[in-house]
């Protein structure tokens, strides 16, 4: 049995990747003093659509939902409640961006400063997410469910969010880095 933990993971390399294209990005509106709107559609795509819908949607909805109903140790409560707590800050990002991003189009040039900002901190806090995730939280996590349970998670993985999913996003970043 292929253990449902991979396909996160999978999904942290992908994120990874955007985070550099990303960080170049940003850079480079900061230089030009530019907003590259094009560019915001496609974060505001790859955050909502894929991290958020799509990543955090299986990390949330299914695997942090099994780990509810178990005892867990103090220390997984309190990881568990710290990425929620990111999860909630990066939906906050998407929807400021969003905002900042119809501001600008509307006139105000400063909306751009907002922007960059928001991203800088996005930029900061998602690779330290996934870090505890991999180092830590999935490893101790999956620990807690048998085999039967990680089977249901792999199968819900699969059927909530197609494999298409990831596929459409690793083409998209593929694109972005060819460029
Ligand atoms: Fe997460
Ligand atoms: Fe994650």
């Amino acid at each position: 049995m292929q253990n449902p933990i991979n396909i996160l993971i999978e999904e942290h390399k992908l994120i990874t990747r955007f985070l550099s294209a990303l960080e170049v990005k940003v850079k480079e509106m900061e230089t030009e003093n530019r907003l590259d709107e094009q560019f915001i559609d496609i974060i505001t795509d790859f955050f909502g659509s894929f991290i958020d819908r799509s990543h955090h949607g299986k990390e949330e909805d299914i695997f942090f939902k099994i780990l509810a109903q178990k005892e867990l140790d103090a220390e997984m409560k309190e990881i568990i409640i710290k990425l929620e707590n990111e999860h909630e800050m990066v939906r906050k990002y998407i929807s400021q961006i969003i905002k900042s991003k119809s501001a600008y189009l509307n006139g105000d040039l400063n909306a751009l400063k907002t922007i960059i900002l928001d991203l800088n901190a996005f930029l900061k806090l998602y690779p330290q997410h996934i870090k505890i995730e991999n180092d830590y939280f999935f490893e101790n996590g999956i620990k807690y469910l048998s085999v039967a349970e990680q089977e249901e998670m792999q199968n819900k993985f699969n059927t909530l969010h197609p494999p298409a999913i990831l596929q459409k996003y690793i083409a998209l970043v593929d694109n972005l880095e060819a460029k």
